[in-house]
């Protein structure tokens, strides 16, 4: 089966990281391609990809299943020649949009000509409905190709905005975003019934995102409050399956090793040594955490720029993926994806 995503344009590498560590977390087969910027074509045997993918996925907009891709001089013949009886449901909207195309296209006379070229075909068996049709067309305009598709997931980004920080009932500054922290967690390749660990817990936005994919959770955070407040923000998502407690993330020894770690430690701005001791809190960090993990799993943990992992990776970590988020003027956060190298690697 052959699908189209629409992914957002608000970063310029995280969404299609976030799409391939999906894929990888899911095990789903796949090849892709990428049709112009934003614009990713997905060949695949999984016929449920597009829900797995709509359930999770922070940075994309649209899954689209390929019906057909023409250019733009024959897409009223191709248009007329395909089976639409056998596609739609009761009623239908063409939409069209233009992505990286330079020439003028009026998209909503296209919309008019291609929904008559359909009803003319379908004639009674289906009708126009603009607004939430039970079958909705995409048209995508690219340079080279004119893509056309079922549109299968909208992704609904409600959710992020209803659960932004200062919106949960336990709320304390320098927290990270929901979308962020769900592409963070895609980024790690966890999936359902993995067991996900985040060390500098704080009021638990990342344990949020992890528990609704149905990871199952350890937060630890050195400081009590933010260990009572992750519970009750927990608990107000009506998330259960987890474990939060108080403790030092520079020195943990857990039970049971995890399938990963995604964090957001703290970055110690504001005074003038922080620098140095924000440093030292990730070099004990990332010295001790590997031996908590299982074999192959990620860390997905954001840094602000000044802090080199490197020197404090030793052998059993190596980085595999690195994101820019430009803040502001004097912070970029680096969001790193580092493996557990298995023992014996030459790595
Ligand atoms: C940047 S905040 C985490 C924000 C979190 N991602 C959120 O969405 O709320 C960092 C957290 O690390 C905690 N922390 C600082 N040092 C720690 C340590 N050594 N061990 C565990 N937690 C620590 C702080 O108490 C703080 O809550």
């Amino acid at each position: 089966m052959e699908f189209f995503l629409i992914l957002s344009r608000e970063h310029e590498t995280l969404p299609l990281a976030e799409l391939e560590s999906v894929l990888l977390a899911e095990n789903i087969d796949y090849k892709l391609n990428t049709i112009s910027t934003g614009i990713i074509q997905i060949k695949t045997s999984n016929k449920e990809v597009y829900s797995i993918l709509g359930e999770r996925l922070a940075y994309t907009h649209e899954i689209n299943q390929l019906i057909s891709c023409t250019d733009l001089s024959n897409i009223k013949k191709t248009f007329s020649w395909i089976k639409w009886e056998d596609i739609l449901g009761p009623n239908f909207a063409v939409r069209v949009k233009k992505v990286s195309y330079s020439e003028h296209v009026d998209c909503q006379d296209l919309e008019r000509s291609l929904g008559k070229i359909i009803k003319n075909k379908v004639k009674e068996k289906s009708s126009v409905k603009l607004e939430k049709p039970s079958t909705f067309i995409r048209v995508l305009i690219t340079d080279f190709i004119v893509l056309i598709g079922l549109r299968l997931v909208k992704i609904d980004k409600k959710h992020f905005f209803k659960l932004k920080p200062h919106k949960r009932p336990f709320f304390y500054p320098g927290s990270m975003s929901p979308k962020l922290a769900r592409c963070m967690v895609n980024l790690a390749q966890i999936r359902s019934g993995d067991l996900l660990l985040d060390p500098f817990c704080g009021t638990g936005g990342i344990l949020i995102e992890a528990g609704i994919i149905g990871a199952h959770l350890i937060g630890v955070d050195i400081d009590d409050k933010m260990v009572q407040g992750t519970i009750k923000n927990l608990e107000y998502c009506q998330i259960k399956d987890y474990q939060v407690f108080q403790a030092d993330a520079r020195d943990l020894k857990l039970k049971e090793k995890v399938k990963g770690v995604v964090t957001d430690p703290p970055y110690g701005i504001s005074a003038s040594t922080a620098g140095e001791v924000s440093e030292k809190i990730y070099q004990r960090f990332l010295e001790s955490i590997a031996d908590n993990m299982l074999e192959n799993s990620r860390i997905c943990m954001a840094t602000p720029h000044y802090v080199n992992l490197k020197p404090f990776l030793k052998h059993k970590l190596k980085i595999v993926d690195r994101h820019e988020i430009r803040m502001h003027k004097s912070l970029t956060r680096i969001i790193y994806v580092l493996k557990k190298v298995n023992k014996g690697s030459s790595y």
